[in-house]
């Protein structure tokens, strides 16, 4: 596996005003994307992704939640069931999360897909565009299962928290449904074989 890990030393000015937007409106949020950008990064290492790819796949996948700062932090952290209204709003996260980045986007630095698309299916399921995702890039395809992973390992106020086995299980239960079966696959594999990004 590669070594050369991204820094945060090295991301667009742009991107840290954004995080730091984030880390202020909601912390949960903040974190999961910071782990979600490092599991990314470990996992593209693994891939041999190019250079130039990987670079990109970080910059989205640390801001893949941004729309979430138009979302009020209330609903994101309700311990309570969402209302119908409150899904709805929350499901909007991606299409918000394009007014943040036009530019970045514009810029060739953060792929506009994974902002819009992290949260689209295998099955065709998913939103906001019900795509089916095997037509999509790698990198969305990815940072499907590594969302869900950290959704439910990391320390999440609505979510119960599971073990990692329980975790890999539940990917592979919902493989060729919510997830790409060839990335399950590999993934599960690479932690099974021991291997975590602080590795
Ligand atoms: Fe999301």
């Amino acid at each position: 596996m590669s070594r050369l890990r991204m820094s945060m030393e090295v991301v667009d000015p742009e991107i840290l005003t954004l995080l730091a937007r984030l880390e202020q409106h909601d912390i949960g949020t903040y974190a999961h994307s910071m782990r979600v950008a490092e599991y990314c990064d470990w996992f593209a290492g693994h891939l041999n992704m190019r250079r130039t790819d990987r670079e990109r796949f970080f910059h989205s996948a640390l801001l893949h939640d941004i729309g979430k700062l138009k979302i009020p932090s209330d609903i994101l952290n309700k311990k309570s069931r969402l209302t119908d209204e409150e899904w709805h709003e929350i499901r909007k996260h991606p299409l918000y999360g394009m007014e943040f980045v036009r530019e970045l986007v514009a810029s060739n630095i953060v792929m506009s897909d994974i902002i819009t698309m992290h949260h689209e299916n295998t099955d065709g399921t998913g939103y906001p565009y019900n795509s089916r995702t095997l037509e999509l890039p790698a990198q969305v395809r990815i940072i499907r299962v590594i969302d869900s992973f950290d959704a439910m390992t990391g320390n999440r106020s609505y979510q119960l928290v599971k073990t990692v086995d329980e975790a890999l299980d539940e990917l592979i239960r919902c493989q060729g449904t919510l997830y790409d079966p060839e990335i399950v696959r590999l993934f599960c594999a690479h932690i099974q074989n021991g291997n975590q990004p602080s590795s």
